[in-house]
């Protein structure tokens, strides 16, 4: 079965509210009607509605970078699930490495956000992913076994249809270090084995898995040629419509 490539712009903590509007008018214009590929831009907080407005009536998609896990409450600075939705989100990122370790959600924390993105009918994004260290320690396989597990073991087949997985080497995030296809391949191919074991063969060739760290328009097309990696999740070069539109063009 061909899974639908999916590609995510993750802006992260860049760009002001024009800058933004500008970016995804950008975006807009040159990917509005992109057919065979979704695309999915996660702008700061505080663009979200002027940003989903701006795509509405295209073939983009909006999400958030973050939610918290409670329904409502005094977490200042935190956003629900909910709100994301009524301001035009259709996806989530979840457990993103840099919420992990700056921010310190652990795997217990990063489980309960995916509950509350599904319960909220929001499609998340489960972003995992090994350090440097663990993967010179010949650790990759188990930390991201470890991630998987505990974020959907628990949770039924059924309500995992819309979830996307990102397979984001810390090592390779912002660094200009991007994995070899070979290498990501590699990993790829595991998380799949393990979707399997967990959930089931269908779930796991139904289930896409995107690739994150350090992507570029040079080198998009390279990692596509892999049969496991079914999309890319783009941080610096996002930022940038036509770097952003080589990427989504490299599959297409
Ligand atoms: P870079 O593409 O800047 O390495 O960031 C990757 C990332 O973290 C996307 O979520």
């Amino acid at each position: 079965m061909a899974r639908v490539p999916v590609i995510g712009g993750n802006w992260k903590m860049h760009l002001d509210l024009t800058e933004a509007v500008a970016l995804a008018t950008d975006v807009r214009n040159r990917l509005g009607s992109t057919r065979g590929a979704e695309v999915i831009l996660f702008p700061p907080f505080p663009f979200l509605k002027t940003i989903a407005d701006r795509v509405e009536g295209s073939s983009i998609q909006v999400g958030g970078q973050d939610l918290h896990f409670e329904k409502s409450g005094a977490f200042t600075g935190a956003v629900t699930a909910t709100m994301l939705k009524s301001v035009g989100c259709s996806h989530v990122l979840v457990g993103h490495s840099e919420r992990r370790s700056v921010f310190g959600d652990t795997d217990a924390v990063v489980g309960r956000k995916l509950l509350a993105a599904l319960d909220a009918g929001l499609k998340p994004v489960l972003c995992i992913g090994e350090l440097l260290e663990e993967r010179k320690g010949n650790q990759t396989f188990q930390v991201v076994a470890r991630q998987l597990q505990s974020a959907i073991a628990s949770i039924p087949v059924g309500r995992l249809a819309d979830l996307v997985l990102a397979y984001e080497p810390v090592w390779a995030i912002g660094t200009g270090l991007t994995a070899s296809p070979e290498q990501a391949q590699e990993v790829h191919a595991y998380i799949r084995q393990k979707l399997a074991d967990l959930h089931g063969a269908s779930f796991a060739t139904a289930t896409r898995i995107q690739y994150g760290g350090s992507v570029k328009g040079s080198n998009a097309a390279g990692l596509f040629t892999q049969p496991d990696i079914d999309g890319m999740l783009v941080g610096g070069a996002s930022l940038k419509g036509e770097e952003f539109a080589q990427i989504v063009k490299a599959r297409a």
